[in-house]
C-alpha cells in the first residue's frame, strides 16, 4: 500500500507475524531502472518473504526492473493492474492494464522467462461500466498461461473518470478517488470464486474488504489465498501470531531504528504508520497522542523509553 509498506512497517508487520507474506508498495518500474534504485528498493532481511509490487506498463523496462529485484533479494514480483489512482490512469498503467491483455501476457512472459523467482499480478475484477465475467476470465488465462504464479484479484471494480466502452456504445462516467474506488465499487466475492473454479490449479488469491477471521476461514473455502489491506494499517495486532507483546514490538521496531540511521528521525515520523498497534486498547488514544505529538522532538528509541510514564499507561 502506498505511503504505509515501506521498510520500516514491513519490519514492524514482521515482527507482529512470522508467516504473512509482506508486499512493498507499488514501485513504478521507470523509477527503479532510471533513478535510486538501492534506495527504492531497501528491505531488511527479516522481512521475508517479500514481494516487490512494480507499476508501469514498458515490458522492456518492467523486466529490467524485475531483475534488478530478483537481484536485490527479493522473493518474488508483482505486477500492479488494479490501482486506479488518476496520475496512473493517465501514464496507462495500473487498472488500465486489464484492457490491455496482450501487453500484460507480454509483461508476464518477459519477466517469467528472464527470472527465477516467481511473478504475479494483482489486477480488479474490470472497469466499471466494461466489466464482463468473460473479459475477467480471459484475462486471468492470459496471465496464466504466460507464466504467472498467482493472480490477486481485488473483488470491485474500478471506477475511472472519462468514457467507458460498453458493446458499442460509449458511457461517461465520473471518476471516483481511489478513496472511494476502494469503497463505493460493491463486491463480488462470487464472482472471483467462479473464475477459481475454472482454475483448480492456479493460485488465486482474493482480496477486498476482509475484516475478521471468519471471512478469511470462508474465503479459503473457495480460494486458495487472502490477501487483506487496510487492516493491517488500522489493526495491525490483528496479525499476531503470539509470540511478542506490544511493548516487544515498539521496542524491537525502535532499535531497529536505531541500528539503521533511522535514530535521527522523529519518533513521530517514523511511527506514523504504526499507531493503530494499540487499537480499541485502554490508553490507545494517549498512546497515539504521545507519539504523535511528544514524539515529534524525541528519536523513537527515547520516545519509547518515556511513553510508558508519559503516557500514563501500562505498556504490555
Ligand atoms: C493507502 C492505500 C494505498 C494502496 N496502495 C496500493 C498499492 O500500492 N498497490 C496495490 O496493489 N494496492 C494498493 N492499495 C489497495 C489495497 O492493496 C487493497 O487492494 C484494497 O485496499 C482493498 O483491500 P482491503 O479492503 O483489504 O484494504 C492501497 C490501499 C490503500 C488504502
Amino acid at each position: 500500500m502506498m505511503e504505509i509498506t515501506d521498510w520500516r512497517f514491513r519490519y514492524f508487520m514482521r515482527l507482529i507475524n512470522r508467516d504473512v507474506r509482506l508486499y512493498t508498495e507499488m514501485v513504478v518500474a521507470h523509477a527503479i531502472v532510471r533513478g535510486d534504485y538501492k534506495r527504492l528498493l531497501k528491505f531488511d532481511t527479516s522481512e521475508h518473504p517479500v514481494v516487490l509490487q512494480l507499476g508501469g506498463n514498458n515490458a522492456q523496462i518492467l523486466s529490467e526492473a524485475a531483475k534488478l529485484g530478483e537481484d536485490f533479494g527479493y522473493d518474488a514480483i508483482d505486477l500492479n493492474c488494479g490501482c486506479p489512482s488518476g496520475r496512473v490512469e493517465s501514464g496507462e498503467f495500473g487498472v488500465t492494464l486489464m484492457r490491455e491483455e496482450e501487453l500484460v501476457a507480454e509483461i508476464i512472459s518477459r519477466m517469467h522467462s528472464r527470472l527465477k523467482i516467481p511473478v504475479s499480478v494483482k489486477c480488479r475484477i474490470g472497469i466499471t461500466g466494461e466489466e464482463s465475467e468473460e473479459k475477467l476470465i480471459r484475462f486471468v488465462k492470459k496471465v496464466k498461461d504466460a507464466g504467472a504464479s498467482r493472480v490477486t484479484i481485488h473483488a470491485r471494480t474500478a471506477t475511472l473518470g472519462g468514457v467507458a466502452r460498453k458493446g458499442n456504445a460509449n458511457i461517461n462516467i465520473q471518476g471516483l478517488s481511489p478513496k472511494e474506488n476502494r469503497e463505493i465499487p460493491p463486491l463480488n466475492y462470487n464472482l472471483v470464486y467462479r473464475v477459481k473454479k475454472l482454475f483448480p490449479n492456479f493460485s488465486i488469491e482474493i482480496n477486498g474488504g476482509v475484516k475478521t477471521k471468519d471471512a478469511i476461514e470462508s474465503h479459503l473455502q473457495n480460494v486458495d489465498r487472502v490477501m487483506l489491506g487496510r487492516l493491517a494499517h488500522e489493526n495491525p495486532f490483528f496479525f499476531s501470531d503470539g509470540r511478542l507483546s506490544r511493548k516487544e514490538i515498539l521496542e524491537a521496531v525502535a532499535s531497529f531504528a536505531e541500528a539503521n540511521g533511522n535514530g535521527g528521525i522523529s519518533a513521530a515520523r517514523f511511527f506514523t504508520n504504526m499507531l493503530n498497534l494499540f487499537h480499541s486498547l485502554p490508553g490507545a488514544r494517549k498512546i497515539r497522542r504521545f507519539l504523535s505529538e511528544e514524539g515529534r522532538h524525541l528519536s523513537p528509541i527515547e520516545a519509547i523509553r518515556k511513553l510508558q510514564n508519559a503516557a500514563g499507561v501500562i505498556l504490555e
